[in-house]
């Protein structure tokens, strides 16, 4: 063999490996959730509730930690259980959540296709003054012959997100410090009020497993 052709096959090896690394950990309680299939129109009910939940959740925490005006305490907090209150809320209801974004701050939000083009569309509604505070979004798809319904809630900024999401003069030195250390590939800067921050994107199967009879 050629050593080029060894290193390509050691490449590929290595990647495999990474992969079911991966994938093993999306099966063991991360994102994907194996939480029971639901009819379209309880699985839009569902969705909604975890949304709102969540989004309340959230903000709990961050107030809890935001009780002087202390920005470094404020993103110290909230930094650390952002990911821990979403895995909650995974663990809890079964059911695959994430907050997602364009320009994400922590690469564990990164969007996926099918997120990436809601964002995107979602910013094009945004230009138009359509996203409202009750605007949801929802749609039926089909994966692997298992059809699952894609919720998507956008977040957009209000003032006091710019203290970590705005530009240089919005954003404290000492936050600044912060996200410097912690989040070195930072995407996440530069919103001003009224942009679309990112979204809340829940999926719920609507019909069991390939192969799997529905539980009744
Ligand atoms: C005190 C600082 C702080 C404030 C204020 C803040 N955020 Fe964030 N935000 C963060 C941090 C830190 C993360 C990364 C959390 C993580 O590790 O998942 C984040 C992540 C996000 C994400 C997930 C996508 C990404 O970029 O990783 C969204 C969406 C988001 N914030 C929206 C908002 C909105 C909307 C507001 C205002 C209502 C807001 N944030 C206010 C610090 C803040």
């Amino acid at each position: 063999m050629s050593k080029s052709k060894k290193m390509a096959m050691s490449i590929s090896i290595a990647a495999l490996f990474w992969f079911s690394l991966s994938a093993l950990a999306l099966s063991q309680g991360g994102e994907m959730g194996g939480g029971p299939p639901l009819p379209e129109k309880e699985a839009l009910k569902k969705s909604r509730e975890i949304s709102a939940d969540f989004s309340n959740e959230l903000q709990n925490s961050f107030s809890s930690f935001m009780t002087e005006e202390n920005y470094l305490i404020a993103i110290e907090g909230y930094s650390n259980t952002a990911q821990q209150i979403t895995q909650a809320f995974r663990d809890q209801t079964g059911y695959y959540l994430k907050r997602v974004s364009l320009r994400y701050r922590n690469p564990a939000n990164a969007p996926d296709p099918y997120e990436k083009s809601a964002l995107t569309r979602f910013e094009t509604l945004n230009k138009a003054g359509k996203i409202t505070g009750r605007y949801d979004s929802y749609e039926v798809t089909v994966e692997k012959g298992r059809k699952y319904l894609r919720y998507m809630k956008p977040l957009t900024t209000d003032k006091a997100c710019l203290k970590c999401h705005g530009g240089k003069n919005d954003i404290p030195e000492e936050v600044k410090g912060f996200l410097k250390a912690n989040y070195p590939q930072d995407a996440a800067m530069d919103f001003r009020v009224g942009s679309v921050r990112g979204a809340v994107s829940i999926k719920i199967p609507l019909t069991a497993e390939k192969g799997k009879p529905l539980k009744k």
